[in-house]
């Protein structure tokens, strides 16, 4: 259920049903929308753009969205690319001049782009310029061209692989922190009122125990129950509905997946525990790298059931007692 970097066409369709549309809706994450709210406001007051914008953390807390209400607020359109998606040179200097003055150019996994495409951006971040290199050897000449003055706002979920020069020409960084119970309730329960779905306090809940304090699950595991309770003809997603419907789905109320659980039980098993590198975790799990470090570790690492070293990946006391394994004696010195 864990989706992990492309989202199948229906879950996006579902996140732009649910997006919400401006900060007014937009819940949780107070202190990013206050201060970005701030550099709208007196940028409007201005007449000018926005410094270029940063967003990062885990996958599924909200960057997208944060980005399209910016764009919203200032009252511009929004172009939206990606870091993989943007191949050649040529394909960023078409993106860039086909902005209008103000525009927001939203670049989502942007510590994927190439070194290359990298470098052209850096003037066009700072000084609104593109240099394009016209013919080849010694012919070759460089011509500049002017570009509308833009926002761009980047996400990642990766900071430190962006490299410095990049990460010092957003003007604004910002970290999304994962969700309380108590917002992702009212997420839920927000997205179960546009989706017309019955759903009482009890249900919200339960749905909230189990969704990583992370809306894009919270949203997918209520759609799942809500099929849950179709075919059990339940017109309301009660606890005791949520609960049956997140076992058959091997959900833990910790939102632990068979996944999860099968990393914090490999380290167990065949690293006694760890630490172990994420190399030789992906060999052993059969998952990938990337999947392990952006999608399983930030919530096991948030919920304190892993712990990250200089000397690899660690099973904290917290992670042995909730698979109900016994941590040897001399595993704790290995935290410190
Ligand atoms: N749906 C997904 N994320 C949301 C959020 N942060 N606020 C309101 N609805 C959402």
């Amino acid at each position: 259920m864990i989706n992990t970097e492309n989202q199948s066409f229906e879950e996006q369709s579902l996140d732009n049903t649910l997006r919400p549309q401006s900060f007014g809706e937009y819940i949780g994450q107070e202190k990013i929308k206050r201060n970005l709210d701030i550099f709208i406001q007196a940028a409007k007051k201005r007449k000018e753009t926005i410094d270029h914008v940063l967003l990062y953390g885990p996958a599924g807390l909200g960057k997208t969205t944060l980005a399209h209400i910016i764009a919203k607020e200032m009252g511009v359109n929004i172009k939206v690319t990606s870091g993989p998606a943007i191949e050649k040179v040529g394909d960023l200097g078409s993106i860039l001049t086909n902005l209008d003055d103000g525009d927001v150019l939203f670049i989502d996994e942007i510590h994927r782009l190439n070194k290359l495409i990298e470098e052209v951006l850096y003037p066009a971040m700072e000084d609104y310029k593109l240099d394009i290199i016209i013919g080849k050897g010694p012919a070759a000449r460089t011509i500049q061209l002017d570009l509308p003055r833009f926002t761009l706002i980047g996400a990642t979920t990766r900071l430190g692989s962006l490299s410095n020069p990049l990460r010092n020409r957003f003007g604004s960084t910002h970290r999304l922190e994962f969700y309380t119970p108590e917002n992702i309730e009212r997420i839920v329960k927000r997205s179960a009122s546009i989706l017309g779905i019955g759903l009482d306090d009890s249900g919200a809940k339960r749905i909230a125990w189990s969704s990583r304090q992370t809306p894009r699950v919270a949203n997918r595991i209520l759609k799942r129950v809500r099929d849950f309770a179709q075919i059990q003809n339940a017109d309301t997603i009660t606890e005791g509905v949520a609960e049956e419907a997140l076992s058959l789905y091997e959900i833990d109320y910790l939102g632990l997946e068979p996944t999860d659980r099968n990393i914090l039980e490999t380290l167990i098993k065949k690293f006694k525990g760890g630490p172990a590198g994420v190399q030789s975790l992906a060999a052993v799990t059969g998952e990938e790298i990337q999947t392990i470090e952006d999608v399983y570790e930030p919530y096991l690492i948030q919920i304190g059931f892993l712990a990250r070293t200089p000397r690899g990946r660690i099973v904290t006391k917290e992670g042995f007692s909730h698979l109900g394994m016994e941590m040897p004696e001399d595993h704790q010195d290995k935290l410190l």
